[in-house]
């Protein structure tokens, strides 16, 4: 082929690598501030703080270290995606806002069980004790391992206060009230949920671990309808 034949961008810009340089980089350019500017001017592009999506309590504090401590987040995920399936499956999906609490994130990358986002009031609290208890007595031919220990362990108030703290230290916002009565607030929640095993039949007592991860598996997912309400105010399209 001649030069003649060549393409005009091959005669024009490829022998010239000053210009063309310079070319690519004004490309290149316009595309990052196509992504990036929008970030520092469109507020609605970044999640307020939402009303509705209230800190953990202690107790759900206390489940919630408990969940990060047997892993559950290896096989379960915490984000209903926005698809069909999943919302059909799981329920609502996820907004950013519902994890402004979450330190540290546990969104998950496995399903290996199914995603617990919207998990909160799906079943009754005796269903979490069974469920943790053996899983095969709920669910037939779960793979999910048994956790009977979660059954007699203890939560000790002070580890549960020391955590309380420490997220409050990076920014979540307990009252004074909150830091100096963890340990009443612990036993005022976990005893409502004691009495609602008993009428299972269940005899557990306030401080037992699987009244904590109960607490935080029946708070998941329960802020989105009223965050749905509240964005909704804000004149936002919200599902
Ligand atoms: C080896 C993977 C695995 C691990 C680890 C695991 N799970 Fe599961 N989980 C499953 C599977 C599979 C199911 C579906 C069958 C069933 O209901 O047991 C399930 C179901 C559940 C359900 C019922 C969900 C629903 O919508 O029906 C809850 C709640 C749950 N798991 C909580 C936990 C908690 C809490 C932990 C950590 C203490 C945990 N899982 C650890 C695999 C796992």
């Amino acid at each position: 082929m001649s030069d003649s034949d060549a393409h005009w961008h091959r005669r024009a810009l490829e022998p010239n690598a000053g210009l063309f340089a310079i070319l690519t980089t004004v490309a290149i350019s316009i595309g990052g501030l196509v992504e990036i500017v929008p970030m520092f001017t469109i507020d609605a592009a970044k999640p307020g703080i939402a009303e509705s999506v209230a800190p953990y309590t202690p107790l759900e504090v206390a489940g919630r270290d408990i969940y990060i401590r047997e892993g559950c987040m290896v096989c379960h995920s915490q984000m209903v995606r926005p698809f069909r399936d999943e919302t059909l499956r799981y329920g609502l999906w996820s907004r950013s806002e519902e994890y402004t609490w979450d330190r540290p994130f546990l969104l998950g990358s496995r399903r290996i069980g199914p995603d617990l986002h919207r998990v909160g009031g799906k079943y009754p609290d005796a269903w979490h004790y069974e469920h943790m208890r053996d899983p095969r007595s709920t669910t037939p031919g779960s793979v999910m391992p048994p956790y009977p220990w979660l059954l007699t362990w203890k939560i000790d108030p002070a580890d549960v206060q020391a955590s309380v703290v420490a997220l409050n230290r990076v920014g979540t916002p307990y009252s004074a009230d909150d830091l100096n009565n963890t340990a009443w607030m612990l036993q005022q929640q976990g005893d409502e949920i004691v009495g609602r095993m008993a009428q299972s039949g269940i005899e557990v007592t306030w401080d037992t671990e699987i009244v904590a991860l109960t607490a935080y598996l029946q708070r998941l997912g329960t802020d989105r309808e009223a965050l749905s309400a509240e964005v909704a105010q804000q004149g936002e399209e919200t599902r």
